[in-house]
């Protein structure tokens, strides 16, 4: 049974990876809007991932005796001015959801609530592999700087990134 606390802090987190994947929804729409049909292809998908981690907070906090709260949708930005701002804004909002979910950990082991401590265990590792990607996007997009050739390359590779299928929220 979850505590008042806990089911609190995972109802937050349940909003903050809903607002991830309008997030990424809003710009993947933009760059196909835009003609970069690969990195508009790598923020759907991204955007697939963030509902799937929503999904399994949900199912966690109902099936731990707590009630799981849907939120409501908030506008995301419509228009970005470029793919490094993209990624750049990308890589920020990851790494403030890293220190959320940090904060989640943190309430768990004060509460001594050690099955949702290793629950967000998962949330923790994936944290990690979302920043290196999004660093790494990044450091490419640096290096292109405005060459159009490299941007078209680029959008070209960031394709293969986003062809893998979306893991389901119950075997991830
Ligand atoms: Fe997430
Ligand atoms: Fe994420």
């Amino acid at each position: 049974m979850l505590s008042k606390k806990i089911e609190n802090a995972l109802n937050h987190q349940i909003k903050l990876e809903a607002d991830s994947s309008q997030f990424y929804l809003a710009m993947a729409s933009w760059a196909e809007h835009n003609g970069l049909n690969g990195a508009a292809s790598f923020l759907y998908r991204h955007s697939d991932e963030e509902r799937m981690h929503m999904l399994k907070l949900v199912h966690y906090v109902n099936e731990r005796g707590g009630k799981a709260i849907i939120p409501s949708i908030q506008q995301p930005p419509t228009s970005f001015q470029s793919l490094s701002h993209i990624f750049e804004s990308l890589l920020k909002h990851e790494i403030n959801v890293t220190k959320e979910i940090n904060k989640v950990v943190g309430a768990c082991l004060e509460d001594k609530d050690y099955t949702t401590h290793h629950f967000m265990q998962w949330y923790v590792a994936e944290q990690i592999e979302e920043e290196a990607l999004a660093r790494t996007i990044m450091d490419k997009l640096k290096l292109i700087g405005n060459d159009k050739g490299g941007l078209y390359l680029f959008d070209r590779d960031i394709q293969t990134l986003a062809n893998a299928p979306v893991p389901s929220p119950k075997t991830a």
